[in-house]
């Protein structure tokens, strides 16, 4: 089996970068994808009007879609924050918690690293509860023998070696070893608005971190840009795409080997 998936991430709307979105909703709209994934920070400061330009962008979308909400997806201030922080994501998108995408082949599952309040001063950085990677793993785990096995979530859940910020991930290197046990093959983030694609530290050393660029005006040293991630039975290849102004184009591209 392959495929082939689109990896969106930190669009912020509100702050979005206007001509790189419409450029990839043209292409969504052209191409053929299995899922296309959004890794969170869809919103900027998580603002009905942001949700509503958000969702439009999501329903204009072909084929299945794949959401997570990361820390800007919550109101900016409280009581929001504090009592309901993703009532408005809900609302808009369905469950913040854990979300399923199953098809021939292909399993993916997406879980919420944010957290609208935590007992640290930055409330940006995220956090991860060993059951929410327990129970998207079993659920990975049980798909069929060689099924390509995926997890969403917000935040890189090691440090990105060399990335601009950190994600900080209470429960993160927890959380990876939980998923790489159940032989998940790689899990997609966003947050640091870098692209990257590394296999990650536990002992089976196949399971692969990807990270998508921003697809707003907030870039931290690279364009604005998003990933087409192929797979196959060996490989998995990451392309990040970078905006030039005009049109995206490749600027950078990973092969990695595949968990067997
Ligand atoms: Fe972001």
């Amino acid at each position: 089996m392959a495929g082939r998936i689109l990896h969106l991430s930190d669009i912020h709307f509100g702050c979005e970068n206007k001509d790189a979105v419409e450029a990839v909703l043209n292409l969504a709209q052209n191409e053929a994808f299995d899922l296309i994934a959004i890794t969170g920070d869809i919103t900027q400061f998580g603002r009905q009007d942001e949700f509503d330009a958000a969702a439009a962008f999501v329903r204009a979308l072909p084929g299945p879609t794949l959401l997570t909400p990361g820390n800007h997806d919550v109101p900016y201030a409280t009581p929001g924050r504090l009592f309901s922080p993703f009532a408005r994501y809900k609302q808009a998108f369905g469950d913040p918690w854990l979300t399923r995408h199953d098809a021939p082949g292909f399993s993916a599952r997406a879980f919420n690293s944010a957290r609208g309040t935590q007992v640290r001063l930055n409330w940006s950085k995220g956090s991860v509860w060993p059951d929410q990677a327990r129970v998207a793993g079993d659920e990975l785990k049980a798909a069929p023998e060689g099924a390509f096995r995926i997890v969403l979530c917000h935040h890189p859940l090691m440090e990105v070696t060399g990335g601009p910020m950190t994600g900080n991930v209470r429960g993160g290197s927890m959380a990876v070893g939980i998923l790489a046990r159940r032989g998940v093959d790689a899990i997609l983030t966003g947050h640091v608005h870098t692209a990257f694609a590394h296999a990650l530290p536990p002992e089976d050393k196949r399971t692969i971190a990807i990270g998508a660029a921003t697809l707003s005006r907030r870039e931290r040293g690279q364009p604005a840009g998003f990933n087409i991630i192929e797979w196959d039975e060996g490989c998995i290849t990451v392309m990040a795409q970078g905006w030039t102004g005009s049109h995206f184009e490749t600027i950078r591209t990973w092969a990695l080997d595949r968990k067997r």
